[in-house]
This record gives structure tokens, sequence and C-alpha cells, in this order.
């Protein structure tokens, strides 16, 4: 199956699913931000890029574009992967249950931003990261799968985000090769 990857930034679990693609090809890689690491590392790498800054642009623009270089990669599955951007309604309705995505706190726990230093505030003794269905309610579709860690003892955000990425980075590949062959 052909996957699409939608990033933002750094793009480690973008590359963590191109290094294990299994059952899977990674077709094209696209960005809000055309200097993302993310990217840089993908074109290095060979793969088909695409960039559109939303910029100034009507949402419905920037997506009809973005879903024009998707389509024409032939992609069938998206991953979002670090994008830092609520797709439309009209969009996910048009792929409806064909966009997944990883998140880092075991939902239905902290949706939304800022996961790690709200684990460590509640007092949390695990935390961890969520791969899930993509639907119009942000971080709220059905979840896939799951990876813990432990939160320890002198833990900041940080050093919590980098056990987790990890996680992120083990997980990921193996929900998405299950999700498209399901
Ligand atoms: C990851 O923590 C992911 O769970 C979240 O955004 C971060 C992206 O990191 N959605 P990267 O760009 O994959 O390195």
């Amino acid at each position: 199956r052909k996957v699409g990857i939608l990033l933002s930034g750094r793009g480690s679990n973008m590359m963590a699913l191109v290094e294990h693609a299994r059952g899977y090809d990674v077709t094209l890689v696209a960005s809000d931000k055309p200097d993302a690491a993310g990217i840089a590392w993908a074109r290095e790498r060979g793969l088909a890029t695409f960039t559109q800054s939303p910029k100034g642009m009507p949402k419905a623009d920037y997506e009809a574009a973005i879903e024009a270089a998707l389509r024409a990669a032939g992609v069938e599955v998206i991953a979002l992967a670090g994008y830092m951007r609520l797709l439309s309604d009209a969009f996910v309705a048009r792929w409806r249950g064909r966009i997944i995505n990883i998140h880092p706190s075991l939902l239905p726990k902290y949706k939304g931003l800022d996961t790690h230093a709200r684990a460590i505030a509640a007092g949390d003794a695990v935390a961890g990261c969520s791969v899930h269905v993509v639907t119009e309610e942000l971080d709220g579709g059905d979840v896939l799968g799951q990876a813990e860690v432990p939160i320890l003892p002198g833990d900041t955000a940080d050093t919590l985000a980098a056990r987790v990425l990890k996680a992120e980075h083990r997980l990921y590949p193996i929900m998405l090769a299950e999700f498209v062959t399901r």
C-alpha cells in the first residue's frame, strides 16, 4: 500500500516509518514547513517530497494542493508524523478511516499539546504514546495501539519526551504495517 506522510518538523517518526517499512511504501513526504528538517532528510534519501506553506492561502486551497500531491503519488493511506496543523473536517471526511496519527500520551489522557509536562504534573507513574485513527475530533479517533514507558524520579518534560520518542519509533512502523494490511 502507498503511504503519504505529513510532517512539520524534525521528522524522526517519518524516518522510523521509512526505515522500518513493511507492507507499505512511502511514496510522498509532505510538509507545511518547506524548511522542515524531515523534508531535507527525505530529499537526501531520494523520496518524493512536497511542501506548501499555508501562509496567505485559504485553508481549503492549501489542503487541495496537498491532496493533489498525495493523489499524484498514488497515496492510499496518510500517516501524520508531527504534523502540527488541524486537518479540516472536509479533508478528514474525504480520507475517512485512511489517516492515522501518533500522539505522545496514553490516550484518552492528554490530548493536545504539552503532554509530558501534564503527565509529570499529574504525578503519573507511566507515560507513553498512542497510534490512532484520525477523526474530526483532535486526538480522538480509535486507538490502534499504545506503548508505555515509566516516568522516573527527576524526569523533566524533555527527558520524558526523549524516552517516549524511542517508544514512538518502535510502535509507529508496527502499527502502520498492521493498519495497511487489515
Ligand atoms: C512526536 O512526539 C509525535 O508523537 C508528535 O509530534 C512529535 C513529532 O516528532 N505528534 P518528530 O517530528 O516525528 O520527530
